[in-house]
């Protein structure tokens, strides 16, 4: 199961007075936003307590569970959540975290839960998240592993143990800051400013748009363009649209994933062809090839030894995980932003402050502070993925004194943690300000695992300077540009969808 979060409908734009930057010489334009029902801040209510009869007793779930997986000898110390009917249509719904969320206001920061023949132990306190995400070695991926492989085959992001070991050695050093200041010249500017272009006629003409969509394709061009060689992206990238787009019917997607991996290993063997014709190597720590400054490129530059399709399998990775995980963040800092009558206006000035008009350089980034702490607060409320699992590889004690089995599913919910008001105050509030603008990034090690959006320890997404600058580029650009405004009426949820796993 991968974990995706979306609002449940299309986002914005009105036609609104042009953003006028200061000294700009680019034409601002204004946009508006559409979705389609009505807007709420908040997730979906849980419920109320379902009146249909049920041949069951409503409590059957956690019953049989209880019998089947740890019967009467539990001395784990931890409770046991009562799985109601309604909780399991919530969590059919892909609203998962709203019946986690309720259980933890219910039985407390840690709770096991009934989910079939299988129980999961929910974890919502930062101090327990912190000891299973750096004992990744006492915790394995486990079930994400074994259900996600039809699509990421033996990439990195899933693979476990020495494979994984090696390969995100070889991997993370392609992700240095040299690199990244080239994908900031080369391609976030350039994807951010074509997404302008595209809107200018909506903005002129007061067309709604759904900016969800738009920002997906921008974070797909994204991370394709600084995976491969633009010259060859793009026939993936379309692919990788359409299986987007065929989840979840499952033959077609499977269809698409064979498809994105033919091309992918095409790729790769053109790559492999010019790098060894011009004897390529690796001569400095920080190395970026001019010509086609793309990951594939390092990667082979680097000469690890490593077969095609592994190297496919890790691109692959990297282009599942950094696309619609960096999509969403946009999407929902935008919807903050158009809720929130002070902090957009803030945000806007900063813009033009710092940037007066220009396309904004990696040096700038670090003085788009306020910008950058909206970035972190959306990740904060709308994290994605919500939820991290773990499977126990040993017995172990967790803090708090609470005993875990060895093969025990662990379900950290990124979600709740963010949420608790146990951990944040006015944690359900949009504050940005929240995190200090003269501190470094909110990260896992300075809010010591209150804030996990990219999780901790070992297995921590090796994407996270990548796609912070990402998201700071696309939204300086657009904010500069572009005024909008979110269509009212409109229902805006947070989903969890499942992806397809094919047999
Ligand atoms: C806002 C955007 C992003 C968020 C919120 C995010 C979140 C995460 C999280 C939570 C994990 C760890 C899952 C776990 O502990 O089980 C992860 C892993 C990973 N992410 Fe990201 N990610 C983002 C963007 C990216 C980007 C842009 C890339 C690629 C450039 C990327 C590449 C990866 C990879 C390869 C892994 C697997 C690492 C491993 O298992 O060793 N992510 N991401």
């Amino acid at each position: 199961m991968q974990s995706c979060l979306t609002p449940s409908s299309s986002l914005f734009l009105v036609s609104i007075p042009p953003r006028k930057p200061i000294n700009s010489p680019l034409q601002p334009f204004s946009i508006k936003s559409s979705i389609d029902k009505t807007p709420t801040t908040k997730p979906k209510p849980a419920p109320a307590p379902s009146k249909t009869t049920s041949w069951v007793s409503p409590n059957w779930l956690t019953s049989l569970t209880k019998s089947l997986t740890f019967g009467a000898n539990d001395d784990s110390g931890i409770p046991v959540a009562n799985a109601q009917l309604e909780d399991v249509s919530e969590l059919l719904g892909g609203a998962l975290f709203l019946p986690l969320f309720k259980w933890m206001n219910q039985y407390g920061p840690i709770y096991r839960l009934a989910a079939g023949p299988r129980n999961f132990v929910v974890v919502s306190n930062p101090a327990i998240a912190k000891h299973v995400l750096r004992n990744y070695g006492k915790y394995a991926k486990g079930l994400v592993s074994e259900v996600s492989e039809f699509l990421f085959g033996s990439g990195f992001a899933i693979a476990e143990g020495s494979l994984w070991t090696v390969r995100r050695r070889a991997v993370v050093p392609s992700l240095h800051k040299k690199y990244l200041s080239v994908m900031v010249d080369r391609v976030f500017c350039k994807c951010a400013e074509r997404l302008v272009e595209k809107l200018q006629p909506f903005a002129l003409d007061g067309t709604a748009v759904n900016m969800e969509e738009k920002f997906s394709q921008l974070t797909l061009d994204v991370i394709g363009l600084s995976s491969y060689d633009p010259r060859t992206f793009y026939p993936i990238g379309r692919q990788i649209g359409v299986l987007c787009k065929m989840v979840p019917r499952q033959i077609k997607a499977e269809n698409a994933v064979t498809v994105i991996r033919k091309t992918v290993e095409e790729l790769i063997t053109k790559c492999k062809e010019i790098v060894e014709k011009e004897g390529e190597r690796i001569n400095e720590e920080e190395y970026v090839n001019d010509a086609d400054p793309s990951i594939l490129r390092f990667l082979l530059a680097s000469r690890e030894e490593v077969s095609s399709l592994q190297l496919r399998d890790d691109l692959l990775s990297m282009l599942v995980a950094g696309h619609e995980t960096t999509g969403s963040v946009l999407t929902w800092t935008l919807y903050l932003l158009s809720k929130d009558p002070s902090s957009l206006p803030k945000a806007q000035q900063e813009v033009d402050t710092v940037l007066e008009g220009r396309l904004p350089t990696y040096e700038d980034i670090k003085n788009l502070k306020f910008l950058t702490r909206c970035i972190t607060e959306s990740l904060r409320l709308y994290p994605h993925p919500p939820v991290l699992i773990r499977r126990a590889q040993v017995d172990d004690v967790l803090p708090g004194n609470y005993k875990v089995k060895a093969g025990q599913d662990i379900m950290i919910s990124v979600y709740n943690i963010h949420h608790s008001s146990q951990v944040w105050e006015r944690a359900e509030e949009f504050v940005p300000e929240r995190f200090e603008l003269e501190s470094s990034v909110p990260n896992e090690t300075n809010t010591d695992y209150r804030f996990i959006p990219f999780s901790g320890g070992p297995r921590k997404c090796v994407g996270d300077q990548f796609a912070l600058l990402e998201a700071i580029v696309a939204l300086a650009i657009f904010l500069q540009r572009l005024n909008f405004e979110l269509v009212p009426d409109q229902n805006i949820r947070f989903v969890h969808e499942a992806q397809p796993t094919p047999k």
